[in-house]
């Protein structure tokens, strides 16, 4: 397959076929059908039928058309591919059933242990047969179709909601965005489908290099590269990047009835969907252990980066048997390869200070590739830790690199020591402003002791704005700095405070971008609670946290005034948290910041206790049974859309119980609701609660 993009955008096809009115309209459905067809071939099939040059003529054509007759828009024709206008934001969307995440193994006795686990769940000592896919590593991505027709594209985000990113995954060429009919069966009215968005590493390199030249700063790896390129406002950048997407899985689906994943993988390339060839299936734990190791070797000859190899239980009745926690589903484990590691010489250790003033020793090192991407630092996390592998500045090293995690020194070749090595010596002061570093007796770590270091101020400011925090877009790292050094901005609450007229005369800052952050702070100011309090920068408060402390309390000031025992008293914060968060609000300068938050017109938005944005959710506040086998969902997925809704899921039936939602094979609690007279629920009619909602 050729990875470029002639097929998006560039054209030397020529007009020659002016349809009249009343034939347009047919006219444009072939051509939107034929170019469907093509595109399915090229992309998926790798087996087109037509040559670039009849493909771009076809679409140029239709491109005319559709020009000519703003009212044959489609937002599902070919031309859509190109990209749309960019958009302000993106929007959040609720997956219907959350996106969980993959237990790892590290050894084949890690494998073997969830064979064990899976048996001993199904209870029966029956042969387990597997599918096995390669793990890819780039992005998750969910596509939902409504009567055949590509209506929205999300992130993963954090598993239960993600970004809407449609424009830019209609630019994907192996994304079909109306599926293939399959031999006179309807279409599913509504089919949610998962799968990995990635970039080839030709690709990538490719980018890369025109980036370069453009003086743009490069990306580490494909992965990195194929989320820059999703999370493009513009989605005309998305389509000059060759995505490519790889499908896994069906999320809902309705009226389909495969049995195994296999089939399910299949369905899905009958509709149209690319799904990776190298997937082996209805094998046992031995071939899936042969198959991993097979992969292993030969995975760097693979145009696109993997990490491991994903097992799933093939049979989909057992998979609802085994269920999920709130984290992973008990079916499917990913077996990851071992870290790359290559060996590189330290050329210097420098010392880094970051949002808590703690100094961190990082390796400079002699640029080396590991699996695909260039390193040229390591940290080395603490002195500590450099006495421990005795780590001097000149030594070889062995580096290693495991998929996102920061590279690590791992080992001294203490072979090749030439006697010239010099031992690091970490300083007494901050190398940033010059105050005391110290170490606490029960820290591995020294810390600059000045609050208002710059460097902490800036790691600091940086934190504020970031994504998951305050969000401020076009808030990078050079102008922090910028802004930092030249005194503009003491705390982050300073951000609130810049003019148009000061940020103009910042290096690199036009009127244009200057009136661009300008808006983007401002826009900036409605914060969610827990963002605002992971925002603070507040030790040991990380998004989580901020998370349970924002649903625990009801207002900011009752998190402020709060003791360190209640902060205990949350569920899921332990003492030293607790103290933590403590500490940062009975100190005054911090009070005083957040005060100055408040007077410059950051408004907290607090958590709707009970949903009602919506409208009063007819779950809200009623109590769940749920009993049997649903059809297309676990239980453990059902009661997380019940809990989100504001319901409640117990184990027994009782008088107060309000549904008993109930699938295939239930038994007494079934029994014992009828005898009761509580509602009794099928899965088709819990969803259209779900969705009325
Ligand atoms: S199945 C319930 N299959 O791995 C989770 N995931 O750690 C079902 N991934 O977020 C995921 N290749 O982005 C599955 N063949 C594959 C995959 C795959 C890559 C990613 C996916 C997921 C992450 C889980």
């Amino acid at each position: 397959m050729t990875d470029d993009n002639t097929r998006k955008g560039d054209n030397t096809g020529k007009d020659d076929n002016t349809g009249k009115d009343d034939n347009t309209g047919k006219r444009v459905d072939w051509l939107r059908s034929e170019l469907h067809r093509h595109n399915h071939r090229y992309y998926v099939l790798d087996d087109p039928e037509v040559s670039d040059a009849e493909y771009d003529r076809l679409m140029q054509e239709l491109i005319r058309l559709e020009e000519e007759h703003p009212e044959l828009a489609d937002l599902s024709s070919p031309t859509a591919r190109v990209g749309a206008a960019p958009l302000e934001k993106f929007e959040t969307a609720t997956h219907t059933i959350p996106m969980l995440s993959l237990d790892n193994a590290f050894s084949d006795g890690d494998l073997l242990d969830f064979e064990n686990r899976v048996k001993r769940n199904l209870g029966g000592d029956e042969k387990i047969l597997y599918c096995a896919e390669p793990k890819l590593d780039g992005l998750a991505v969910e596509l939902v179709y409504e009567n055949g027709v590509l209506s929205s594209a999300l992130t993963r985000g954090d598993g239960v909601n993600g970004e809407v990113i449609t424009e830019n995954v209609r630019t994907i060429g192996s994304v079909p965005l109306v599926l293939l009919k399959r031999n006179d069966l309807p279409m599913p009215s509504r089919l949610e489908v998962r799968g990995e968005v990635f970039l080839s590493k030709k690709a990538f390199e490719r980018l890369n290099e025109s980036r370069a030249e453009k003086d743009e700063p490069t990306f580490a790896n494909p992965r990195n590269a194929a989320a820059g390129s999703l999370r493009q406002l513009d989605s005309r950048i998305t389509a000059s990047r060759p995505l490519e997407m790889f499908l896994y899985g069906l999320g809902s689906y309705d009226n389909m009835g495969p049995e195994t994943h296999w089939e399910s993988l299949s369905l899905l390339k009958e509709m149209g969907f690319r799904i990776n060839p190298l997937t082996r299936h209805g094998i046992g734990i031995e071939k899936v252990l042969e198959f991993y190791r097979e992969l292993a070797e030969n995975r760097h000859d693979l145009d696109y980066d993997i990490d491991g190899l994903v097992v799933k239980v093939d049979r989909l009745d057992f998979q609802r048997r085994l269920g999920s926690t709130s984290r992973s589903p008990r079916w499917a484990i990913a077996y990851k390869f071992k870290a790359v590691q290559e060996t590189t010489k330290i050329l210097d250790i420098q010392v880094q200070v970051g949002r808590t003033g703690t100094l961190t020793p990082v390796a400079h090192l002699e640029p080396v590739n590991i699996g695909g991407a260039t390193v040229s630092r390591a940290t080395l996390h603490n002195e500590d830790e450099i006495r421990r592998k005795d780590i001097r500045i000149g030594d070889t090293v062995f580096v290693e690199r495991a998929g996102d995690v920061i590279p690590k020194v791992v080992k001294v070749v203490e072979s090749v020591r030439t006697g010239e090595e010099k031992e690091f010596v970490m300083p007494d002061t901050c190398p940033v402003c010059g105050s005391l570093a110290v170490r606490q007796a029960d820290e591995a770590a020294k810390r600059c002791v000045n609050s208002a270091c710059p460097a902490q101020l800036k790691e600091n400011v940086r934190h504020f704005a970031s994504k998951k925090a305050f969000d401020i877009d076009g808030l990078g790292q050079k102008l922090v700095e910028q802004l930092v050094d030249k005194g503009l901005v003491s705390s982050y609450a300073d951000l609130f405070q810049l003019d148009q007229e000061t940020l103009q005369g910042l290096e690199r800052m036009g009127e244009k971008s200057a009136k661009n952050l300008l808006e983007a702070v401002s826009a900036s100011k409605k914060v969610p609670f827990a963002r605002f309090l992971f925002a603070l920068g507040v030790r040991q408060v990380g998004e989580h946290v901020a998370k349970l402390l924002a649903e625990h309390y009801d207002t900011l000031e009752d998190v402020m005034n709060a003791a360190a025992e209640d902060h205990e008293a949350v569920e899921g914060v332990g003492p030293i948290v607790a103290q933590s968060v403590r500490d940062f609000f009975s100190r005054d300068e911090n009070r005083k910041i957040v005060e100055l938050l408040l007077e410059r017109g950051v408004d907290i938005q607090y958590p709707e206790k009970q949903d009602s944005e919506q409208g009063p959710s007819e779950l809200a506040g009623k109590t769940f049974v749920l009993t049997g086998t649903l059809p297309n969902m676990t239980r453990d997925e059902a009661k997380t859309l019940i809990e989100k809704a504001g319901g409640k899921v117990t184990g027994s039936v009782s008088s107060k119980t309000d549904y008993v939602l109930a699938g295939e094979k239930a038994g007494s609690k079934l029994a014992k609701a009828e005898k009761l007279g509580v509602a009794i629920i099928d899965e088709e009619a819990f969803k259209k609660m779900i969705e009325n909602r």
